[in-house]
């Protein structure tokens, strides 16, 4: 049955609603739920309004990694992620990468980008054009009032184009703004701004004799997709230090690997596992730092996308005795504004990384991805990736089981020198819980 006015409920006559409706009023139910509640009310009421229905809280793990040496300087990276291994590969690869100089990071730029969608019923683009650039000081003009602030920091509108799209819709076009947010993410700046302009657009045209005919503004939307917002991370060392701990020899290694991604380059299969262990990393840290991870994604795999087949955001090269590895990835990101000074574990992950400006966060997450996917296929081309995964998730399994802390040690001690596999745990667990002495 359809249920109306169910936001304007109380928060617990939803939680009756629920159990009610959902769970035939099982009261275990409605303790998970209570059991999530955070003791201190205000923190909670924080929580609660940051999105509209909340019941309670959701936990995810929140973990660091240390000696991310990026640039020279060493940073310990807040990582928040439910995959048992993500935080465990990334410190990894941070400890491997110290010794040999760190990673080098740089930002290559940082704009954003919107559009004013609009329909003309016109057919002289020129003359559209003309229009467009007669009422460009009115545009800066009219959006003064929001970009006053930005514009103190460094940025604003950087500029404003009319582009034909005709050849893709009828009668369509666009007005493109680019725009420099500084700091923040900068998504309710871009659109507040490109609302504005359909305005100014809009009632310019409607009282101009330039161009009589009509024009319909069909939406004003910042784009995610940010190609022009772009970081870079390089490492690199000579072959012979390549060396990785198993019986591989460093020759090999960096040969085999390089393989490995020039596979992740060519075959979009690869490609897309390749790039979604680079996210594990990349994702962990725009969590942590409260920044918006689908807006990171669909622009990332769009720029993996961007010669017309999907391809590896890293690339690596053997050149004169060296191992060149990097990424080039767009991250849009804000360190101030949205819930960046509202999440108390947000604000805790930026303290920690010593309050990093926007770009600089832009360099450390870039890094955090390489060194995901630097961690994922060292492990695949040595090892196997099941080792290191299943050594890591082996307690999700004993946890699931519900083994005692005295079984789990035992449990994870015998594992020590062999892979575990799900149902070798499960039998090991089952012979421990009947009294079995382990060898
Ligand atoms: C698992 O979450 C990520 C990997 O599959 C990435 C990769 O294959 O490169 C290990």
């Amino acid at each position: 049955m359809k249920v109306s006015g169910f936001s304007k409920l109380s928060k617990t006559a939803k939680i009756e609603w629920l159990i009610d409706n959902h769970f035939g009023g099982y009261e275990k139910a409605r303790e998970t739920l209570i059991n999530y509640w955070h003791s201190d009310e205000k923190l909670q009421q924080i929580h609660d309004e940051f999105i509209e229905n909340t019941l309670t809280n959701f936990y995810v793990p929140f973990g660091i990694a240390p000696n991310f040496l990026i640039n020279g300087k060493n940073y310990t990276v807040p990582m928040v992620i439910e995959e048992s291994s993500v935080v465990a590969a990334a410190a990894k690869s941070a400890n491997f990468w110290f010794d040999k100089g760190g990673f080098k990071a740089t930002v290559k730029n940082t704009i954003k980008i919107g559009h004013v969608h609009f329909t003309w019923d016109g057919d002289r683009f020129d003359l559209l054009q003309k229009f467009i650039i007669s009422i460009n000081q009115k545009f800066y003009a009219e959006t003064h009032s929001i970009t006053a602030n930005m514009q103190k920091r460094g940025g604003g509108i950087v500029s404003i184009d009319l582009l034909d799209k005709t050849h893709d819709i009828p009668n369509y076009y666009q007005l493109e703004v680019k725009f420099e947010t500084c700091d923040s993410m900068g998504a309710n700046f871009i659109n507040s701004c490109l609302e504005k302009l359909a305005e100014v657009l809009k009632s310019e045209i409607d009282s101009s004799s330039l161009v009589p005919d009509q024009i319909e503004v069909v939406m004003c939307i910042l784009s995610n997709y940010t190609p022009e917002c772009l970081v870079r991370v390089d490492v690199s060392c000579p072959i012979e230090e390549m060396v990785e701990g198993t019986d591989i020899t460093a020759q090999k290694f960096a040969e085999r690997f390089t393989l490995a991604v020039q596979i992740a380059e060519t075959q979009p299969y690869r490609a897309v596992t390749h790039n979604k262990g680079i996210m594990n990393g990349i994702d962990s840290v725009i969590l942590a730092t409260g920044n918006d991870f689908r807006a990171v994604e669909a622009s990332a795999h769009a720029y993996a996308s961007r010669n017309g087949k999907y391809s590896s955001l890293t690339h690596a090269q053997i050149e004169d005795g060296m191992f060149n590895f990097n990424i080039e990835v767009p991250l849009a990101l804000g360190t101030v504004g949205g819930i960046t000074g509202l999440h108390p574990m947000v604000k805790f992950s930026h303290q920690l990384m010593g309050n990093p400006s926007a770009e600089e966060l832009m360099m450390i997450t870039a890094t955090v991805g390489l060194a995901q996917n630097f961690s994922a296929l060292r492990s695949l081309t040595t090892t196997g990736i099941q080792q290191g995964h299943m050594k890591m998730h082996l307690l999700n399994i004993l946890n699931q089981l519900e083994a005692t802390e005295d079984e789990k040690k035992v449990i994870v001690r015998y594992f020590t020198k062999n892979t575990p596999h799900h149902a070798e745990v499960v039998d090991v667990f089952r012979r421990v819980r009947g009294g079995e002495v382990l060898k």
